[in-house]
């Protein structure tokens, strides 16, 4: 027979092995919600080691995310354990990544304390959710254009008849067929929005921070506010071939959205960085330039997030929802990808560009290349 003591000792050290070899990243909290254990898979997470981990606070670690304080400490009283996808865990501006997070309440020296599983989300995973909802975009935007397109032809031929009937009526009746035909311009210049970008793009090799310096210029005029606008170029950038006109619509959309979403006391940096290794619509790209728009704003309302791209998604009361998704288009046009992320405190979208040995013009241009 084994004596308890011995037992029990065995246990603590397989439990001790069992938590170093996990693959799950695992934290311990203390009852004031700071660290008091990670396993070697949360140093690695976190790429910090126990003794730099050791007594933080949870919400440093956590900030911004569903894993706040006073739901941890509900657990703690309650002994609910809940699960979290999509936690996004920014611990500086270069290390941000996606996981799903359980937390648990368990006991240690008769004491309660929260136990924290972390899984990343894999990159793989990422990927195919982009090109879900890229596929999602293509079949919303394919939809909306042949709308667009059938509502078109009828408003033609409403206005040219109200046209006529002016002709027809005295003065005092004329104001009817103004209506019909400021209206039905009204609705044309929708809907051409609505058909987006139609002209092929015109590409050249440009530089980046010709075409920004524009978009400052340009957007001056609707920034009443005078709205900081920051630059933080990286001035060794290579040229890019682009359409210098589209990809500065593009990006004076971006703009526009955050001078309308932010006041005087925010700021707008726009910065541009080269980047390697990333993926664009599923392909792995070598090299990249990347042009980021940030904000110091509210963020992007929650309940608009997952369709943001999506042609007539709009947070504004008097807004189209047209702006991103026409920028959407126009970096596809440029076989680039906008994205973007976005919590209270700080919106970045970012455009990716690839850099390829092939010119662009020389290259297939993507199917469908109006909205
Ligand atoms: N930087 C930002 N900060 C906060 N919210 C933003 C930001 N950028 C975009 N949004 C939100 O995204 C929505 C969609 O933007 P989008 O440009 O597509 O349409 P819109 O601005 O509403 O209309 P349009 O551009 O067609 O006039 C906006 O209405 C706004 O709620
Ligand atoms: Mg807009």
């Amino acid at each position: 027979m084994h004596s308890r003591s011995h037992i029990q000792e065995q246990k603590l050290s397989y439990q001790q092995s069992l938590a170093n070899q996990l693959v799950t990243a695992v934290i311990i909290l203390n009852k004031k919600l700071a660290i008091v254990y990670v396993n070697p898979a949360a140093e690695a997470l976190l790429n910090k080691s126990i003794y730099r981990l050791y007594n933080t606070a949870s919400d440093v670690i956590f900030a911004n995310t569903s894993i706040n304080s006073p739901r941890l400490q509900q657990l703690l009283t309650s002994g609910q354990e809940f699960t979290d996808s999509d936690i996004v865990i920014e611990l500086n501006e270069h290390h941000r990544f996606t996981a799903e997070v359980t937390a648990s309440s368990v006991e240690f020296n008769k004491t309660p304390h929260v136990l924290l599983e972390l899984k990343q989300i894999d990159q793989q995973k990422q990927i195919s959710l982009e090109v879900f909802q890229y596929q999602q975009w293509l079949a919303a935007r394919d939809l909306i254009k042949g709308l667009a397109h059938e509502i078109k032809n009828p408003l033609g031929g409403l206005r040219g008849a109200a046209q006529l009937l002016s002709k027809e009526l005295n003065n005092d009746q004329l104001e009817y067929t103004t209506m019909i035909i400021e209206q039905a311009d009204r609705l044309t210049n929708l809907v051409d929005r609505l058909l987006g970008p139609n002209q092929l793009p015109q590409i050249q090799a440009q530089n980046i921070h010709v075409i920004l310096e524009k978009v400052c210029q340009l957007v001056s005029y609707s920034n009443e506010q005078k709205i900081n606008l920051l630059r933080d170029y990286d001035p060794s950038l290579p040229p890019v071939e682009c359409d210098q006109e589209k990809l500065q619509q593009a990006v004076i959309n971006i703009v526009n959205n955050a001078i309308q979403a932010i006041d005087k006391k925010n700021t707008i940096t726009l910065r541009t960085r080269i980047a390697s290794n990333k993926t664009i619509h599923g392909k792995r790209i070598k090299l990249a330039v990347q042009i980021s728009i940030i904000d110091n704003g509210p963020g992007i309302p929650s309940k608009i997030q997952d369709t943001l791209f999506y042609p007539m998604v709009s947070g504004r009361s008097n807004g189209t929802g047209l702006g991103l998704s026409i920028s959407q288009t126009l970096i596809n046009q440029h076989h680039g990808k906008l994205s973007y992320h976005s919590r209270p405190g700080h919106t970045e979208f970012t455009i990716l560009l690839p850099l390829t040995q092939q010119p662009l013009n020389q290259a297939p241009l993507p199917q469908g290349n109006i909205l």
